[in-house]
């Protein structure tokens, strides 16, 4: 392992579940760096002849600890709890999180922000597959050393030949995992041996201490070595001062060098560096600075100022591992926000090609991934954006997923390569465009889409309406769900993935027909909230007009035109929208059609005249 004279602040993980000893650990590790005070030791001695009256003077130190475990007993959210320490010769913050498989997305969080892990085996047990685990997602979100501490020795009677085997074992295993370097020792965290100072207990072990280690390990950086900074904030408080301000993540940058602003990929040079201590003729990875340019260029928030001569690659379309958070599953196809550096956009899973079982990282086929679980998958964003292979950039490769309608943070990922396709696929200029085309048939093109439970009246509406505008000399086309699921999507059925799908394709197609220039009425339950408003998204904002067809579900079910409600109620259809599948109702629909009595033909003419007066203020229909 390579070692320093004078380490920074070290950030690491501790991996393993109580009772491989983690809390022990990591209790006995304060104490030996002499962070407990008098006070808190006092009660843990208290704490302990409480609860081991038989061992009046050993102090547990798995009591000091355990509050996580306290917080999981009652059921609260858990988390990472963060430790600061130090010693004579470092500091060091420790992300002690809870090890089982269910709390990946906790593992996950600290080792994020790590750059060593300690992980922990039970001497009796060896490497298990929870330790296999915890490599693996290490590896995962970019850890590169490893301290083994093969804790219990005293319980195999400090046995070196047991302590080997494990190491050996566990280097193997490591290297897997793209794990760089790996420092084993065998440790007793009850008694402290080989903890904060080497034990006479285990003298054929020549190695140090655990705190010693900890305390002179040299963390290898993991950034590109060219220069990149993402811009946090343009700050312009004046029409004198203009300025980007952000954090280096990467490489250094000095007065006079040439750089581009990505991925737009206007060019320019540095002028002035200025920091909270003044201008500095140079910077480098880790800063914060604003940097002032020498001509004036576009720069927003998100984009990426990189060195000019090895900028940073640009794409729309990548691999990527996932590591899914969230309680509900993710769905491909649903549009997520990404928020990678400083950047957010609209991301969509396009294909889950494997998910990994975390135990073995055996490959698994997957259509959708649940909390805790890994997937490789590709991914889709709305606009380009500069990237590294979070493998040799955390800050440029790492991101996460949200939720668009709850706010929740439902991934980790981490970048890997950009997938050729999306710089060799371009968009073709066309000189007959919407405008001519609109224009040629003499009508403001829009989509009304309607949307409501099964035979709430969609498709019943949605045919009268069309009546009307065709015999009022509009042209149009109806796009209705069951029709379409005959054709184009008639690959699909009636799980939550697969209705994401049909609705995003239903709205493509729907696009490309208002690009046409038709009035395209779509009807389909389509009932989630996120994919109708993704499918509004496509459009401009005068063009998509929401109708909520809002017919209660008894009614619906009384009328059944189709008998499907009566074989939903039996049990012979599932996934039925109503019955065990869920329909989000419109929160702000364009027109909301109340059908308590009132006759399609009534709520058609609401429909067409609301729709009329739209098209009227549009100036169409010459
Ligand atoms: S959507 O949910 O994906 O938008 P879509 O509107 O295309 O559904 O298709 C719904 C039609 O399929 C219903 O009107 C009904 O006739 C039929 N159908 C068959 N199975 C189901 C089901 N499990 N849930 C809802 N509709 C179903």
């Amino acid at each position: 392992m390579s070692v320093s004279t004078a380490p920074g602040l070290l950030r690491f993980i501790t991996c393993g579940s109580v009772d491989d000893g983690k809390s022990s650990l990591l209790g006995r590790l304060l104490y030996d760096a002499g962070m407990l005070p008098d006070d808190q030791l006092a009660a843990l001695a208290r704490d302990s002849r409480r609860q081991h009256a038989d061992a009046s003077d050993v102090l547990d130190f798995s009591l000091l600890t355990d509050g996580l475990d306290a917080e999981r007993q009652q059921g609260i959210t858990i988390d990472v709890a963060y430790r600061y320490f130090h010693t004579a010769r470092r500091s060091f913050i420790v992300a002690d999180c809870p090890g089982h498989e269910q709390y990946t997305r906790n593992m996950a969080t600290g080792a994020s922000n790590a750059e060593l892990a300690v992980v922990l085996v039970d001497a009796r047990k060896g490497v298990l597959p929870q330790t296999r685990r915890h490599t693996y997602i290490c590896g995962l979100l970019g850890i590169r050393q490893v301290v083994l501490a093969v804790n219990k020795m005293d319980l195999v009677d400090y046995d070196p030949v047991v302590y080997a085997a494990i190491a050996a074992q566990y280097r193997v295993l490591a290297q897997e995992m793209g794990i760089v370097e790996v420092h084993c020792l065998p440790v007793v965290a009850l008694t402290g041996d080989n903890v904060g100072a080497r034990s006479s207990r285990m003298p054929w072990y020549q190695g140090d201490s655990l705190l010693e280690l900890l305390e002179k390990v040299e963390v290898t950086p993991f950034r590109a070595a060219d220069f990149r900074m993402p811009v946090q904030w343009v700050n312009r408080p004046d029409h004198a001062f203009r300025g980007y301000a952000g954090t280096i993540c990467g490489g250094r940058v000095s007065c006079g060098d040439e750089v581009i602003v990505q991925p737009g990929g206007q060019s320019a040079h540095i002028e002035r560096i200025v920091s909270a201590d003044g201008d500095l003729p140079s910077a480098a990875d880790g800063q914060a600075v604003t940097l002032c340019l020498d001509r004036e260029i576009d720069v927003s928030r998100g984009d990426v100022i990189a060195d000019a001569l090895r900028p940073a690659p640009v794409s729309d379309q990548f691999t990527c591992h996932l590591l899914w958070m969230g309680d509900a599953t993710l769905l491909p196809n649903r549009t997520y926000w990404l928020k990678i550096g400083t950047r957010t956009v609209n991301a969509r899973v396009m294909s889950i090609k494997y998910k990994v079982d975390v135990n073995s990282q055996a490959k698994l086929a997957a259509r959708h991934l649940s909390l805790n679980e890994v997937g490789y998958c590709t991914l889709g964003l709305d606009d380009e954006i500069a990237f590294e292979a979070y493998a040799s950039n955390r800050t440029l490769g790492g991101f996460i997923l949200i939720d668009r309608q709850s706010n929740a943070t439902v991934a980790c990922g981490m970048l890997d390569f950009a997938l050729g396709r999306s710089a060799n696929v371009h968009w073709q200029h066309v000189d007959i465009d919407r405008t001519v085309r609109a224009a040629s048939k003499g009508q403001h093109p829009l989509c009304l889409w309607f949307t409501g439970l099964s035979g709430a009246g969609k498709s019943t509406i949605a045919n009268l309406v069309e009546r009307r505008l065709h015999a009022l000399g509009y042209h149009t086309y109806l796009l209705d769900g069951d029709n379409v699921r005959h054709g184009i999507n008639k690959d699909l059925g009636f799980t939550p993935e697969d209705r994401v799908e049909n609705i995003r394709r239903i709205a493509e197609v729907a696009h490309l027909m208002v690009d046409a220039g038709l009035i395209v009425l779509v009807s389909a339950i389509s009932p989630y909230r996120s994919e109708r408003q993704s499918a509004r998204e496509l459009f401009d904002k005068a063009e998509f007009m929401e109708v909520f067809v809002d017919t209660p579900l008894e009614e619906c079910e009384r009328r059944d035109v189709k008998g499907l409600y009566r074989k939903a109620r039996a049990g012979t259809i599932r996934n039925f929208t109503g019955i065990d599948a869920p329909y989000e109702r419109p929160e702000a629909p364009d027109i909301h059609l109340l059908s308590n009595g009132e006759r399609a033909e009534q709520l058609a003419e609401q429909v067409t005249v609301e729709l009329l007066a739209r098209l009227d203020n549009s100036g169409s229909h010459e």
